[in-house]
C-alpha cells in the first residue's frame, strides 16, 4: 500500500513538472514521435474518439476530472452550459485556462482522491485518468463518479490500450502484473507513477457495481473509451 501511495504522490509531482511539455505526447512530438505511420494511426483513431464523443453529446453542466492542459476541455465547451474542471496541478490548469479561454469553465485545484462534489452534474468526462487510478481505489472512485451525476446523467471516458508506441520512446510499459510505471521528463528526471491497463471486462463489472451503465469500445490500436449512464431511479 505504501508503494501505491508513493506512486500517487509521485504522479502528482510528475504531472506538475510535465505540464509545459505535456502536449508533445498528444501531438506526437519529440520523444513521442513514433514515425509517420504510427503517428497517422494515432491521429486517425483520436479523430474516431472525437466523433464518438460528439455523437454522444455531453451537454449542460459538465464535470471534467483531471483535465490537464485542456485537450478535451476545449471540445467540451462547444455543448456545455458550464464546465467544472478539477485537477491537482495548478501548472496544468494555468495552461488549460490560457488555451481554452472560456468563461464557461470554472477550475478547481484538488486531489481527486480527496475532493467531494458539492453538486451533481449532467455529465462527467475524464480522459487518460482512469489508468492512473490504482485497482485498490477503483471502486471508491467510480462510486464518486456516480455521486457526481444526476439520475439520467451521462459519462464519457477515454484511455489508452496497452501499446508500446503510445508512450515516449524511452519509456517501458509496466509488466503485466504491475500497476507502477517509470516515466521520464525531457530532462531525464524519472518518477514512479500508477498506470493500470484495465480490461474491458473488469471495468464493465466495476462500473456496474458502482451503479453505472457503461458500453466500452476500442479503436484498433491505441484507445478505448466508455459511454455511460447513471440510470434514472425507478419510481414505485
Ligand atoms: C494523463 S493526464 C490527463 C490530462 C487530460 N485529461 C488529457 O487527456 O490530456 C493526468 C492528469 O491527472 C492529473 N492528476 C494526477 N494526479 C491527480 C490527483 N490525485 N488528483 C487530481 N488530478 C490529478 C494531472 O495533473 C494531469 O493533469
Amino acid at each position: 500500500m505504501q508503494v501505491i501511495n508513493q506512486a500517487l504522490a509521485g504522479q502528482k509531482s510528475y504531472y506538475q513538472l510535465r505540464a509545459k511539455e505535456y502536449d508533445q505526447w498528444w501531438y506526437r512530438q519529440g520523444r513521442y514521435d513514433r514515425g509517420s505511420n504510427a503517428n497517422a494511426i494515432w491521429f486517425e483513431e483520436a479523430h474516431q474518439v472525437k466523433i464518438a464523443l460528439s455523437q454522444f453529446s455531453l451537454e449542460g453542466h459538465i464535470l471534467e476530472l483531471a483535465p490537464g492542459t485542456g485537450i478535451w476541455t476545449e471540445t467540451l465547451t462547444e455543448k456545455a452550459i458550464s464546465i467544472t474542471a478539477v485537477d491537482a496541478s495548478p501548472e496544468m490548469i494555468s495552461i488549460n485556462q490560457a488555451k481554452v479561454r472560456s468563461a464557461k469553465v470554472q477550475y478547481l485545484v484538488a486531489d481527486l482522491f480527496e475532493w467531494e462534489p458539492a453538486q451533481s452534474y449532467d455529465a462527467v468526462f475524464f480522459s487518460f485518468w482512469l489508468s492512473h487510478v490504482p485497482r485498490e481505489r477503483l471502486d471508491t472512485f467510480l462510486h464518486k463518479v456516480n455521486a457526481c451525476l444526476r439520475p439520467g446523467g451521462k459519462l464519457f471516458f477515454l484511455d489508452g490500450l496497452r501499446q508500446e508506441t503510445s508512450t515516449a520512446n524511452d519509456h517501458q510499459l509496466p509488466l503485466e502484473d504491475s500497476q507502477i510505471m517509470s516515466r521520464k521528463l525531457n530532462d531525464g528526471q524519472s518518477f514512479s507513477i500508477i498506470k493500470v491497463f484495465y480490461s474491458a471486462d473488469e471495468l464493465q463489472k466495476a462500473f456496474e457495481a458502482a451503479g453505472l451503465l457503461i458500453m466500452i469500445h476500442q479503436t484498433p490500436t491505441y484507445f478505448y473509451y466508455g459511454l455511460g449512464l447513471k440510470p434514472e431511479s425507478i419510481s414505485q
